[in-house]
């Protein structure tokens, strides 16, 4: 499973659990409200999707994608914050969207805060559109934020 990004190869597997730990300190470097080392142990148990984006220069990102019939939620996708902007999420993320579409995925949907440009430009680029607003959705230092729900359709191979 590798992808070429630029003149970098860059290798997607599946998240072991000897990975967790740094994962876990990527996400706590990313997020104001962080996912625990239990929460991954338990997506690997779960049997959610959970790839890890592995380069020469160590674990660039993660991501947990849960799937249900024909749809597809990302619960979390990540670049690690000094290599971000490089083209490596719409890398990993191309990846992923192939290897849903060969799981016969026909929708993918996820959320992000609107504060996120980042992300909504990540995924816009990869065909998301807004689906939705789910009202209070994330935790803020005061109260609850929305999230925008995004979605987009995969091409079904009907062979
Ligand atoms: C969102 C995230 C995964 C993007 O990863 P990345 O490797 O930096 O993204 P890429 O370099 O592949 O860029 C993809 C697109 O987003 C744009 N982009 C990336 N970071 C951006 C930023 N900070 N501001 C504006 N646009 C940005 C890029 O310009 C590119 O668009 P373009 O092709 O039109 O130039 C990364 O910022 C991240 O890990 N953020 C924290 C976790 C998160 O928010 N995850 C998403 C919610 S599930």
């Amino acid at each position: 499973m590798s992808v070429a990004v630029e003149s970098l190869r860059v290798n997607v597997r599946p998240m072991r659990p000897a990975d967790v730990v740094r994962v876990e300190e990527i996400e706590k470097a990313t997020y104001p409200f962080p996912w625990s080392l239990g929460i991954f142990r338990d997506c690997l148990q779960t049997g959610y999707i959970c790839r890890v984006l592995d380069t020469s220069g160590g674990l660039a990102g993660y991501a947990v994608v849960s799937v249900a019939e024909s749809e597809a939620h990302i619960l979390n996708l990540c670049i690690v914050p000094e290599r971000r902007q490089q083209q490596l999420g719409a890398a990993f993320l191309q990846h992923l969207l192939e290897e849903l579409a060969e799981l016969r995925v026909e929708r993918v949907i996820l959320e992000v805060r609107p504060s996120n440009t980042a992300a909504q430009r990540l995924y816009g680029r990869a065909g998301f559109t807004q689906l939705g607003v789910r009202r209070g959705y994330y935790p803020a230092e005061i109260g609850r934020e929305d999230a925008l729900v995004l979605a987009r359709s995969l091409p079904v191979d009907l062979a």
